[in-house]
């Protein structure tokens, strides 16, 4: 197996040629590739293919042994296809509705509700003895677009706990857990002291938006984890480090108000190009958070390969290696209860749209490949959960 640092010179090679074609792009991934290398002295992927993928446990079995939760974001359309579907319920003990259970998805109209994608991703998970999660009652950006002209300061409230009442009361007692709110915080966006995105919510409401979503949610669905979910969470970048910042604050308001927000989600949409990861911080932060008595969630993991070399042995190295760094930091922390990525195949990812490689390569940020096979990420994880300290 190739130690983190060869993989980079590997990568670097690779770099170089095309370096001749266009200097300024590989100017920028050579300082990225040189990045790499001061910041992993660990070796890559070292001894991760010696852990084996053809094991019969799956993913979700691991997790359990550390009292953990496994599972993935899945759609309609993934689950539409066996072999996707007969992998996911190998892998996972909990599913959670990519898209189904937004505004976009379920309100066609200021009067009505649409629960019928949603219900049928319901009705999969109890029929496989799966948990689902609901994702989510408030988030800006999956407002319908009849949204900015229904909505002003004298009706908001009531559109808005009318629609968490509406919806949580519909899947009451039969979800694991809601994220309540998301992504509330845009440290970069936000003109305010404490981060808080400037979202129509915001605007209409003013910041007790956040605590009134969360007593409705309360009120309808008493049995549901209530989770705050958030994202930019994860590195040592100035970025990273406000919006820390800024999430603690918020949720210890909330805790001393008497809120009833149960856990912090942390989206954890990594990026396999960044290298300031701090161990010792993200160690801190999932201690502060424990220490309101707030449960973790990891809600959407995924690695973005959109920077790294085309070669796929050193994408897949440097992608797992991500994952193992991370998970490994995130499972000593006993707070932390469950972790799902966001998809479960490479085939299915919202990657695909949302970071696609400019070299036009299908990109392979999940545990499966296209074709339902295990990767080294699939390893990583395993891996990490095994290990886990717990
Ligand atoms: C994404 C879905 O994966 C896409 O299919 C959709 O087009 C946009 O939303 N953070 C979140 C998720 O909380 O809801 C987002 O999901 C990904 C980022």
């Amino acid at each position: 197996m190739l130690t983190r640092r060869q993989v980079l010179r590997l990568g670097r090679g690779f770099l170089a040629g095309l370096g001749a074609i266009a200097p300024a792009c590989a100017f920028r991934q050579q300082h990225k590739l040189a990045a790499f290398e001061s910041l992993y002295h660990a070796p890559l992927a070292s001894n991760l293919q010696a852990f084996g993928m053809d094991r019969p446990d799956a993913l979700k079995d691991y997790a359990a042994a550390r009292n953990l939760l496994y599972g993935a974001a899945a759609n309609p359309h993934g689950l539409s296809d066996p072999v996707f579907t007969a992998a996911f319920l190998r892998e996972c003990a909990i599913l959670v509705p990519e898209n189904e259970l937004k505004w976009q998805s379920i309100r066609p109209s200021p009067t009505q509700f649409d629960f019928s994608q949603a219900d049928r991703l319901l009705e999969v998970a109890q029929r496989h003895h799966l948990l689902m999660r609901g994702h989510t009652l408030v988030w800006d950006q999956a407002l319908p677009d009849w949204f900015d002209e229904a909505v002003d300061r004298q009706n908001a409230e009531q559109v808005m706990t009318a629609h968490i009442a509406a919806v949580a009361s519909h899947f009451a007692g039969q979800l694991h857990s809601w994220d309540v709110v998301n992504e509330a915080i845009a440290v970069p966006y936000s003109q305010r002291s404490d981060g808080l995105h400037p979202s129509p919510w915001l605007e209409l409401l003013g910041e007790s938006y956040i605590e009134t979503a969360f007593y409705a949610a309360a009120e309808a669905d008493p049995q549901a984890m209530l989770v705050y979910n958030d994202r930019w969470l994860d590195y040592d970048t100035p970025r990273d480090n406000a919006q820390r910042e800024a999430v603690l604050n918020l949720l210890e308001k909330l805790i001393s108000k008497g809120v009833p927000v149960h856990a912090l989600g942390i989206q954890a949409h990594l990026m396999g190009h960044e290298t300031r990861f701090n161990a010792d911080r993200l160690r801190t932060f999932l201690r502060d958070v424990a220490s309101l008595g707030l449960k973790i969630l990891i809600t959407e993991l995924d690695v973005t390969d959109r920077d790294l070399p085309a070669d796929v042995a050193i994408r897949d190295s440097i992608v797992a290696t991500a994952y193992e760094t991370y998970l490994n930091v995130v499972l000593e922390e006993p707070a932390v209860v469950a972790v799902l990525t966001w998809g479960l195949s490479d085939r299915y990812t919202w990657l695909s749209s949302y970071e696609p490689r400019p070299d036009g390569l299908s990109v392979r940020p999940l545990p499966l490949d296209e074709a339902m096979n295990r990767k080294l990420v699939w390893t990583a994880i395993a891996r990490a959960f095994e290990q886990a300290n717990r």
